[in-house]
């Protein structure tokens, strides 16, 4: 839905931003759950340019391909400046944080980045959840699927559930204040490509009953502020399976996460990050000790993140003249 024509801020250059890191399927809700992190995100540059189109000016931080079509941020800015018929031309700087292929919505947050800022230059013509479909073109050129539960949380902001994809149908969902999340990254690489491919095609009934109750309960569990169900709700009987042989160690990851009190834990997106949730920032640091434990005995190097829940999606910084 697009807002307005009336308010484009022509005198501003340009704008800074935080694109912000997500979890997506958050275990039971493959495809279609998500949250948005607070402390782990890109820094963009998003400014006006003589030249119509999108020109990726430099990517810092990693070797990314600066060919607008070839780039998750540069083709979800085209996708918007076509919708929205435009002529204007705009630079993109990005300072990568988040690794690419490292299971915390790397593509998505460049991707939610880029069209946002364009957005808030263009005086907001569309809604965060309105540049959602432009953000997926980013993730379909990254993975060949343009799943939007990674760039919808990272718009949006908070808790996010897609209903559907064409047309896009997604929901808000409210976050516990307390929830705090922990991300143990091995850096190891995972292409979501694969990750997909080693997916079963069918699905037993009994197997579907338990997961769509679950993701009902889990939804259930954010309205109500019940961390015990959200705890129980934290299970997912039919993708986690298949792709945990991906993530080495995940199941003394898991049992560590549980031990140290976490709330639930799982595969980030299609990892190999691992993500458990708890309750307050207290045991999710516990939680992140726990997971350092698992892994420091093991060769592969890793980083963790202790995080709260972000509440709005990509953050602007500073106006740029
Ligand atoms: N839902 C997607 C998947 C997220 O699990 O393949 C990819 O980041």
């Amino acid at each position: 839905m697009q807002i307005s024509f009336a308010l484009e801020k022509v005198n501003l250059q340009g704008v800074r931003l935080f694109a912000p890191a997500s979890i997506a399927n958050i275990s039971c809700g493959f495809d279609v759950l998500g949250l948005c992190l607070e402390n782990i995100g890109d820094i963009m540059e998003i400014r006006r340019s003589e030249v119509p189109g999108i020109q990726i000016t430099s990517i810092k931080g990693q070797d990314l391909p600066l060919e607008a079509k070839k780039n998750v941020a540069g083709v979800a800015a085209l996708a918007l400046l076509e919708a929205h018929n435009s002529k204007l031309g705009f630079e993109i700087f990005i300072e990568k944080n988040i690794k690419p292929g490292s299971g915390i919505g790397s593509s998505a947050a460049s991707a939610a980045g880029a069209v946002a800022g364009i957005n808030y230059l263009l005086g907001t013509p569309y809604t965060n959840e309105a540049l959602v479909p432009f953000a997926m073109e980013g993730e379909r050129l990254a993975c060949g699927s343009a799943h939007a539960d990674n760039v919808a949380p990272a718009l949006m902001g908070g808790f996010t559930l897609v209903r559907n994809t064409n047309p896009l149908d997604v929901c808000a969902l409210p976050t516990p204040l307390e929830l705090a999340a922990t991300v143990i990254h091995p850096k190891i690489e995972v292409k979501t490509s694969d990750a997909r491919a080693v997916l079963k095609q069918r699905v037993s009934l009994e197997k579907a009953i338990q997961q769509w109750a679950n993701v009902g309960a889990l939804v259930s569990s954010l309205y109500e502020e019940d961390y015990d169900l959200l705890s129980r709700s934290l299970v997912d009987e039919i993708v986690e399976p298949s792709r945990a042989i991906l993530i080495p160690h995940f199941a003394q990851l898991k049992s560590a996460c549980k031990a140290a009190g976490a709330l639930g834990s799982g595969i980030s997106g299609s990892g190999p990050s691992v993500f458990a949730l708890s309750k307050g920032m207290t045991a999710a640091n516990e939680v992140a000790e726990a997971m350092k434990e698992v892994y420091t005995k093991t060769e592969i190097p890793f980083e963790i993140h202790v995080s709260p829940v972000k509440q709005t999606g990509v953050s602007f910084l500073e106006d740029l003249a």
